[in-house]
């Protein structure tokens, strides 16, 4: 998490940095600072809150210089404050970091040893004392900033400027991503292109170990043995223009809103709608299917929860063994990975350090790796075997919303496609399922009629301290991600169960305060949740139901709350139920008032452990 921006420019950059600034706020939003050289020297400016914050000190105390560097922040060492915002700098140099330097406390000791003093609670001003620490032996910034970014344990992107060293700007990798701009008289640092794509749409992606110099417009990048190193310039698509909010109060309604066509687009990429069948794009990904022992699903959060959608369905159409965890837990539990296994990860950003490093342990244990990514030029979309785009576009809002259902349209095709491949989904199955999947975007065009409704029952929702979400089979991941919507964006505290677990535990909760929302569409497995509702509903429970109209019908009148979605094959109601889920949370947050786009203490991408 944290953005990071340099620029080695032709004129006063200040602003520039702050509109690349602006493009990074998703990465964290509790500080934010920029630093550039003014007359040699460097002077800084930094403010505790979001970049508005920053940009009115800039207004009221303007920043020159055409060197410079910035950030926002997502606090891991220290609090966020004005102190601990970046830059960090001595007289000598200043440093925009993200990521998380694990040997800071003996860094910084063995500099305090020196004299070195620090204003700080970070790891990161350690980087700009141990910088300053070689130049004051005699050494350049170059030798200098090299030979400290060797000492560094950890994940870092990193960005500097000299004193006295007018368009000198020097970045290194070492796995957090970081992207080198070329302009024509400028070059830029960046921790992504979109950030980068007002001014220059040229850009290289750093590899971990490397150390990119920037002088005026001249880049050189040096791989991790210090030799120089040739980094594909890439023209990347990432658009110049800040993404709107369409009209809508926030980018979270937006996002929910454009679910039916970027679902469509998603699944037009995977689907043939004249058969209708599966596209076959990857000969090696058919081959894999039809070979693999087992597939291991690791994402986290909102991702993780698509993942164990994928689960159901890899299980049910391709009779594959599936093991699933959240990849945080997968990569330090020691997993056996089977011979001839194959690993899935699931990603919007392509950046979350964990399901990154989840990747990496898979691959060092000979699993072929697929990702299910939307940024195509992310570190796991360049790291996986097989890369399985997904098209949502930019997600602004920190919850996902329709990165999560993107996902979907990308995982079902994928797993008619590995039943195909394995012999369990046969031509006609194939046809079912595929046209089923091309209806979900006009019943979710359908469902959205309902957002008035939805609203409205929000509001009694926003009243309560707790929620719980229960459902069945492929719909239980649900339940856990309307919970976790609910939770991270109007802070009311939610959970999401298997509906057969809360005769285990959850149902001592239950009391006229709770409501209880059902994910319940009327398939296999109605009988048995109305089962578990009427548990709740006996114990004084109010209860949401959400389903369909049969399912509605046959619940009766009992309810607290009925919500109906059109009626679908059972195979794709995750895909349609995820809107009801959302536009409670939604609304919910939108009825306390919170922050529903940056809500508290949360970043979009998630690049430290
Ligand atoms: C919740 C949410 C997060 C992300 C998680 C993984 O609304 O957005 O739980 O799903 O941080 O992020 P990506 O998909 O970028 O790997």
């Amino acid at each position: 998490m944290c953005g990071i921006v340099g620029i080695a420019g032709t004129r006063d950059c200040a602003g520039q940095i702050l509109d690349a600034l602006r493009r990074l706020e998703y990465r964290g939003y509790d500080s934010a600072g920029i630093a550039t050289l003014v007359s040699g020297q460097i002077d800084r400016r930094r403010a505790i809150g979001k970049l508005s914050a920053l940009d009115l000190v800039i207004k009221d105390r303007p920043l020159p210089g055409h060197t410079g560097i910035g950030h926002t922040r997502w606090a891991t060492h220290g609090k966020p404050s004005e102190a601990n915002a970046h830059p960090h700098a001595t007289s000598k140099v200043a440093v925009v970091h993200n990521g998380i330097i694990e040997n800071y406390r003996e860094l910084k000791a063995e500099l305090i040893a020196k004299g070195h003093h620090f204003e700080s609670e970070t790891d990161t001003e350690v980087c700009a004392h141990l910088v300053t620490a070689y130049m004051d032996d005699g050494l350049s910034a170059e030798s200098a900033a090299k030979k400290a970014i060797r000492r560094l344990h950890g994940a870092y992107a990193l960005a500097m400027i000299f004193r006295g060293e007018e368009g000198l700007l020097i970045g290194a990798r070492m796995g957090s991503p970081l992207a080198v701009g070329y302009g024509d008289k400028e070059a830029y640092l960046g921790s992504d292109a979109f950030a980068l794509a007002p001014f220059t749409n040229r850009v290289s992606y750093l590899d971990d170990g490397d150390v990119v110099v920037i002088r005026g417009n001249a880049v050189t990048i040096y791989d991790s043995a210090d030799r120089p190193a040739n980094r594909e310039v890439k023209i990347t698509a990432a658009s110049a223009g800040l993404v709107d909010k369409g009209g809508h109060s926030h980018y979270m309604a937006k996002e929910i809103h454009e679910q039916p066509e970027v679902i469509a687009h998603t699944l037009a990429y995977y689907i043939d709608p004249a058969k209708p069948a599966v596209r076959e794009r990857d000969v090696k990904l058919a081959k894999a299917f039809a070979e693999a022992t087992s597939l291991t699903v690791s994402a986290c959060g909102t991702a993780f929860y698509a993942g164990m959608i994928g689960k159901y369905w890899f299980e049910k159409l391709a009779r594959l063994p599936v093991e699933i965890d959240v990849a945080s837990e997968l990569r330090y539990r020691d997993p056996v990975y089977p011979k001839g296994g194959m690993a899935l990860f699931i990603s919007q950003s392509g950046e979350t350090a964990d399901t990154l490093a989840a990747l990496r342990d898979a691959k060092a244990h000979g699993q072929t790796t697929i990702a299910v990514v939307n940024v195509p030029e992310s570190s796991i979309a360049r790291e996986a075997d097989i890369v399985l785009p997904t098209f949502a576009g930019p997600e602004i809002g920190v919850a996902s919303t329709k990165a999560f259902t993107c996902q979907l349209a990308a995982l079902a095709p994928l797993a008619i496609a590995a039943g195909k491949a394995r012999g369990f989904v046969d031509e006609a199955a194939e046809k079912k399922l595929c046209a089923a999947l091309l209806e979900a975007p006009r019943h979710i065009v359908e469902f959205l009629k309902q957002e008035p409704k939805l609203r409205q029952i929000a509001q009694g929702v926003a009243k309560a301290r707790d929620v719980l979400y229960l459902g069945r089979g492929a719909n239980y991941p649900l339940a856990l991600e309307g919970a976790l919507k609910l939770k991270e964006i109007s802070y009311i505290h939610a959970e999401g169960y298997a509906a057969g677990e809360m005769k285990h535990g959850p149902i001592a909760l239950i009391d006229e305060n709770v409501p209880v929302i059902v994910i319940a569409p009327h398939d296999a497995l109605y009988e048995k949740t109305v089962s578990n509702m009427q548990e709740v509903m006996a114990r004084g429970g109010k209860v949401l139901l959400i389903s369909d109209k049969t399912g509605l019908d046959a619940a009766g009148a009992q309810v607290w709350k009925a919500v109906e979605v059109p009626a679908a094959d059972p195979f794709i109601t995750p895909l349609l139920y995820a809107v009801p889920v959302q536009l409670l949370a939604y609304y919910a947050a939108v009825a306390k008032g919170t922050d529903v786009d940056q809500p508290r203490n949360l970043a979009k991408s998630v690049t430290v452990e």
